[in-house]
């Protein structure tokens, strides 16, 4: 039996009725067996201030804890003028801070987005991407998650109803603790 694999989960929108936080609450009901995830919901964290990186407010301590426990992270990311929110960046940036003490470091990551434009957060992720470069984050490749049109896709209750983006979670979700486990065991 392989070795559970703890994922902690945030979306980066505020909105109480995001699309993003829907596709987050679809992957906690599609999670696979040995798969745990854990949530984390950035509204308490202030904007970044690098004054203040060496004694942090205590949301930023707690979520960089709670990266620190998971052993894999899932990012959902909606896209603002093709790229990430300053939500998302913002929570990002803090977590990676001061140097030396970058929460993301070595952490095995996956994305997913949902937009209401055409494209689903294609160009957002690719940024998102990028930063874990830097990071020195372990993205999966496959599958990728773009949710276009997400008005068509979630229900008036934001629950997600679209079948195939379902599957698809499940097999993210898969693919990321099979990644993990791999990146675990060398
Ligand atoms: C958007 N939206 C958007 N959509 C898109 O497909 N590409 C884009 O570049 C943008 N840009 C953008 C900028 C800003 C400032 C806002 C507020 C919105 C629309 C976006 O997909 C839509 O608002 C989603 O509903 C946002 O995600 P949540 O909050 O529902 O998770």
């Amino acid at each position: 039996m392989p070795d559970k694999v703890t994922i902690l989960g945030f979306a980066g929108s505020l909105r109480k009725n995001s699309y993003n936080k829907g596709l987050l609450r679809a992957a906690l009901s599609l999670t696979p067996k040995n798969i745990e995830i854990v949530t984390y919901d950035l509204d308490d964290i202030p904007a970044f201030n690098q004054d203040k990186e060496g004694s942090p407010p205590e949301a930023v301590s707690e979520f960089k804890k709670m990266i620190r426990k998971a052993d894999a992270v899932l990012i959902v990311t909606p896209e603002y003028n093709y790229s990430i929110p300053g939500v998302l960046k913002n929570a990002i940036d803090w977590a990676s801070r001061p140097f030396g003490d970058n929460a993301f470091r070595g952490k095995p990551v996956a994305f997913m987005g949902a937009s209401t434009g055409r494209i689903g957060t294609a160009r957002a992720q690719y940024h998102l991407r990028q930063c874990c470069v830097f990071l020195e984050m372990y993205p999966i490749n496959k599958p990728e998650i773009f949710v276009p049109f997400a008005k068509e896709k979630f229900d008036e209750n934001g629950t997600l109803k679209d079948k195939e983006t379902k599957e698809r979670i499940r097999e993210l979700l898969e693919a990321l603790g099979a990644w993990t486990r791999k990146l675990k065991t060398g």
